[in-house]
Parts: structure tokens; C-alpha cells; sequence
């Protein structure tokens, strides 16, 4: 019954297809067949392969929870696999198959009669050695057949199957584990290798799972750690790119995404480290755009985007703009007055020093032509701007700048990780600003974030409360009841109120931590964060 947002699937005929156009390309293509988890789609047909039986139904829009697995002590879960494998092996030529092995969340076989006797026959100390069990009585059936064994890094736990190739995805740590033990690593982590992740600022991108990895982070990737010696490098077959597609649904999409963040990932894995130079590979970009034009590939040009970055420039209560793209080549201009930059816009050359509100407008052009898309960027300005705050509880990891992150005139984006929200793990969120001198008001407000995926929930409660000597607070206004359950919209939600006949100094800020997250939510129990941004006064 469930409405499906996930499906396709390819006839063997057309999988011979695509393996014999990549062979005529030297490519050879590895599948991946994921054990002993993500198997989700596999139990919803056949639940009997389960440690509870089921039933089991895709989940439409995402793969997230993800607790379903094999049961490992069943014998008829390896008969399928090894009648699947042997299906694949007939397909795919080549001398690695991916088994996966990552993410596997073993919960239900701390509870499954089956796996526990499995684990005591066979003298497995944990569920992390029973995983281990599982994948290398899938090698022996692999080396059976003369193939060898590939799979994400946590095949590492529990003990690595003896001839076992790893995919280290979780950072490096997993590659140069492996290498330390004589075994080969394909190098693919997070931080430079997946092309799901945002090539540029998010809000000129389309949506994506997360992430920032522009074109020069992958170009400046190095895939053999510094922590091996050269004897153990030897054992780094080089790197790989990841594109996931929870996000992406159209070839044109996944060509954006891929290219040419592909192109900078060639370079590092097949040349020499001294020969990489960033301006260099920049400058040959723009010809491999206009080939891609040619064949009508759709591709990003993230790296032309103008960022806009902001600090305060405390003496003289300013902002201080600096403009910047990627691309050492391209020229940017912008404007101040709302306009859109043409080829007319007179060029950037120094940062731009605001102390009233304004909207910046940027683009980088390469000759006559705007290349990517404009950058905006809008400053506010009012009493508390770039003045610092004073906290009761300390923020973290999520600083914004500091103290002066709250009122530098930049709002928070819908993106948690944009730099611009101050994060409170916890705690409530207690701040006070002097304006001072007293000052009349008009308005009040702070915005804050709601975020649930990344346990970011507006509080409970915000209290505005004002003071003339910073000693005695008078309430000003307030907000109760604000997130009870916690299933606000996901997005920045803003708390101001207008206040009239007002008089202050100080401003004091109380906002209420929800409390653990919620039952519903995949982090129950565990503390919950805010997450504040600019806060306004009129
Ligand atoms: C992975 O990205 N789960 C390997
Ligand atoms: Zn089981």
C-alpha cells in the first residue's frame, strides 16, 4: 500500500548492455550487493530472510529508519545470497564484487534465537564478530568462484575477512587501517568524495543531502594518507566518488552533480601529486565546460559562484564584505543597489564596508559572459548590530564568528551548517546585550532553527525581558508552547514582537531548551540543541 519513491530496476539484458559499452571503454563496472543490512527492498519480498519474519514494507521517501538485516544464523539468508551472487557474477566480469557492509545496525540479532546460536556454535564473542562471520563466509564463496571481496570500512570490525579489499568511507582511518594490515583500500571519504554533497552555497543549489565539497576541496584531495609509510601506500588503489541518489531523480541531475567534480578527482588519482596545481586545472575547466556544452551535458558551475562572507569590523560598527569564487580567473562584480550585475557592473576589487542595511548582488563573469548564478546577500542593520553578546551557557561547535555571530546582519539560512547560527547543545539559550545608552524601541526578536534531522528544535519558550541598569529585568514580551512536540516545519522560525513606549539599555534574551529529543524522533532521550540567529532590535 505504501506509494513507492524509490524503483527502476534494469533486465539482465540491458545490465549486459551497459557492462559491454563501459568494457569498450577499458571501465569495469563492480556492483554492489548490500549485506548484511540495507537489504530493505530484499525483506519486503522475502521477510523469512529476517530475524523477526517481518512484515516488511520500502519506505517511501527516504531510507531512514534503517534497522533492517539478514538474519546471519538462518541458513536459507546465505543459500539467496549465493543464489543472487551467483546471478551477478554471471553479469558482471570483473574481479570485485561489493558486498557493502556498511551501516549495519545488529539490534535484532542481540534478540534472535537463530544468530545467538549461531554465535555460540561458531564461538563469536560479539554481533560485531558474527558480522564478521557473515562476510567471510560470503569471501570463501566469492574466492569460490574467483572473485575477490570488496566493501565499506566496517568490514574492519570484528576482524576483516583474509583477502578482503576495503572502501574507506568513514574518513581515511579505514583505509589506513586496512593498509597497516596488507590489505587494499579504495580511499573514498566524506570530506572530499561525495558528489552527493552541495558543490556550492545551498541556496543556489538544488536540494542535496548535505555537505559542502566544492570543486577545488575534491582537486585538492590526496589520497594516500600522510600517516603511511610507503611501504604500506602501496596497498591505496586510489579513490572514488560517491553519488547517492536519495536527492537526485534525473540523469541531467546526477550529470550536474557529477560533473565536473569528476573531472578534479580524475586528475588527483591519476597524476602525480607534484604535478596538481589549482589555478592551473582552473584554467583547463573552462574548455572542458565548452566540450561539455557540445555533447549537451548539464554540469554545475558552482565553482564560478560568488560567496559572500561577512565580519564585523568592531571599531567602526560595520560589516565588512569579501567577495570570492573559486575560479582564480573569473572577475566579479556587484551592486549594492538591488540590481542584478551585468558586464556593465563596474568590478570588485576591494571588500565593501556596510553600515547601513543593504543587499549585495555578485557575479563572476569571464569576459563578456556572467557565468553561475548571482549571489545575494542581504545586510541588516539596526541597535544591536555588531554589537557582542553576553552569555550564560556557551555556545558550541556552531559559533557564528563569536560573540558579535548574533548581530553581525547575516540571517540564518535553512542550512544548520551555514556558519551563520550559533548552536546550544542542551542548554538554554541566555544572552544579553548592552545597546549602551538607553535607546527607544520598537521591536524585539531573535530567529531560531528547526532542524529536526539534525536534533536542532526551536524552544520551548522565548522571554524578552529589558533593563535600564542591567540589574533589574522588566518582561518585555514573550512566546510559550512553541515546540511541545517538537513537529514544527523544518526552517528558520522568527519570534519579534512590536513594542511600544519602550525605553532600554539592556536586552535579555531566555530561551528555554525543549528538553531530550523527542519519543517519535531517531535520537529519543539525547539531549536536543537550539539554534539561534541574528537577533533584531528596532
Ligand atoms: C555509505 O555511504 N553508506 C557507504
Ligand atoms: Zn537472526
Amino acid at each position: 500500500g505504501e506509494q513507492a519513491t524509490y524503483g527502476g530496476f534494469y533486465t539482465q539484458d540491458e545490465i549486459r548492455e551497459i557492462v559491454r559499452y563501459a568494457a569498450d571503454r577499458h571501465i569495469t563496472i563492480v556492483p554492489e550487493i548490500e549485506m548484511p543490512a540495507h537489504c530493505r527492498a530484499a525483506l519486503s519480498a522475502y521477510p523469512e530472510l529476517s530475524c523477526t519474519g517481518g512484515p516488511f514494507t520500502v519506505i517511501p521517501g527516504g531510507y531512514w529508519p534503517n534497522a533492517d538485516i539478514y538474519c546471519a544464523g538462518n541458513e536459507a539468508t546465505f543459500a539467496f545470497l549465493e543464489d543472487v551472487l551467483d546471478e551477478i557474477l554471471r553479469l558482471f566480469p570483473g574481479r570485485y564484487i561489493h558486498v557493502g557492509g556498511d551501516e549495519a545496525d545488529r539490534t535484532t540479532w542481540k534478540n534472535c534465537p537463530k544468530c545467538q546460536a549461531r554465535m555460540k556454535r561458531e564461538h563469536l564473542a560479539d554481533e560485531a564478530a558474527l558480522q564478521s562471520y557473515f562476510i567471510r563466509r560470503i569471501e570463501r564463496f566469492l574466492a569460490s568462484r574467483h572473485r575477490s571481496l570488496i566493501g565499506w570500512d566496517e568490514i574492519l570490525d570484528g576482524g576483516i575477512a583474509p583477502e578482503a579489499t576495503v572502501m574507506s568511507w568513514r574518513g581515511i582511518d579505514g583505509g589506513i587501517a586496512a593498509a597497516r594490515q596488507k590489505h587494499r583500500a579504495v580511499m573514498t571519504p566524506g570530506s572530499h568524495c561525495y558528489f552527493d554533497h552541495y558543490q556550492g552555497t545551498p541556496a543556489f543549489e538544488p536540494r542535496a543531502i548535505g555537505g559542502y565539497t566544492t570543486l577545488k576541496k575534491v582537486y585538492s584531495y590526496e589520497p594516500i594518507p600522510e600517516a603511511l609509510a610507503a611501504a604500506e601506500s602501496k596497498y591505496i588503489l586510489g579513490a572514488q566518488a560517491n553519488l547517492w541518489s536519495e536527492f537526485i531523480s534525473t540523469p541531467s541531475h546526477a550529470q550536474y552533480m557529477a560533473l565536473p567534480r569528476m573531472a578534479a578527482l580524475a586528475e588527483v588519482v591519476w597524476s602525480p601529486k607534484e604535478g596538481r596545481n589549482w589555478p592551473d586545472f582552473a584554467e583547463r575547466i573552462e574548455p572542458l565546460m565548452r566540450r561539455y556544452d557540445a555533447f549537451g551535458h548539464n554540469y554545475a558551475r558552482s565553482a564560478y559562484l560568488v560567496n559572500i562572507a561577512s565580519s564585523v569590523d568592531t571599531v567602526a560598527r560595520r560589516a565588512r564584505c569579501t567577495l570570492a569564487c573559486e575560479m582564480p580567473t573569473a572577475q566579479i562584480r556587484c551592486t549594492l543597489d538591488g540590481s542584478d550585475p551585468t558586464v556593465f557592473t563596474p568590478l570588485y576589487r576591494e571588500p565593501l564596508l556596510i553600515d547601513s542595511t543593504a543587499t549585495i548582488k555578485a557575479a563572476a563573469f569571464q569576459g563578456n559572459d556572467r557565468f553561475g548564478a548571482i549571489s545575494s546577500e542581504t545586510i541588516v542593520r539596526h541597535l544591536a548590530s555588531f554589537l557582542p553578546v553576553q552569555y550564560e551557557f556557551p555556545y558550541k561547535r556552531y559559533t557564528a564568528g563569536g560573540t558579535r555571530g548574533l548581530t553581525d546582519g547575516l540571517r540564518g539560512t535553512k542550512w544548520h551548517n551555514d556558519g551563520r547560527w550559533q548552536g546550544f547543545d542542551g542548554v538554554d539559550f541566555v544572552a544579553t546585550i548592552d545597546l549602551g545608552e538607553a535607546k527607544a524601541l520598537t521591536e524585539i526578536g531573535a530567529t531560531f532553527l528547526q532542524s529536526t534531522a539534525s536534533w536542532i528544535f526551536v524552544p520551548r519558550s522565548v522571554e524578552y525581558l529589558l533593563s535600564e541598569d542591567g540589574v533589574t529585568f522588566e518582561p518585555a514580551a514573550a512566546f510559550g508552547n512553541l515546540a511541545t512536540d517538537g513537529r514544527l516545519a523544518d526552517g528558520p522560525h522568527d519570534y519579534s514582537r512590536p513594542l511600544a513606549d519602550t525605553r532600554a539599555r539592556f536586552v535579555k534574551i531566555i530561551a528555554r531548551n525543549m528538553g531530550p529529543c523527542p519519543a517519535w524522533h531517531p535520537g529519543a532521550g539525547e539531549s536536543s540543541w537550539i539554534f539561534v540567529d541574528e537577533i533584531v532590535i528596532k
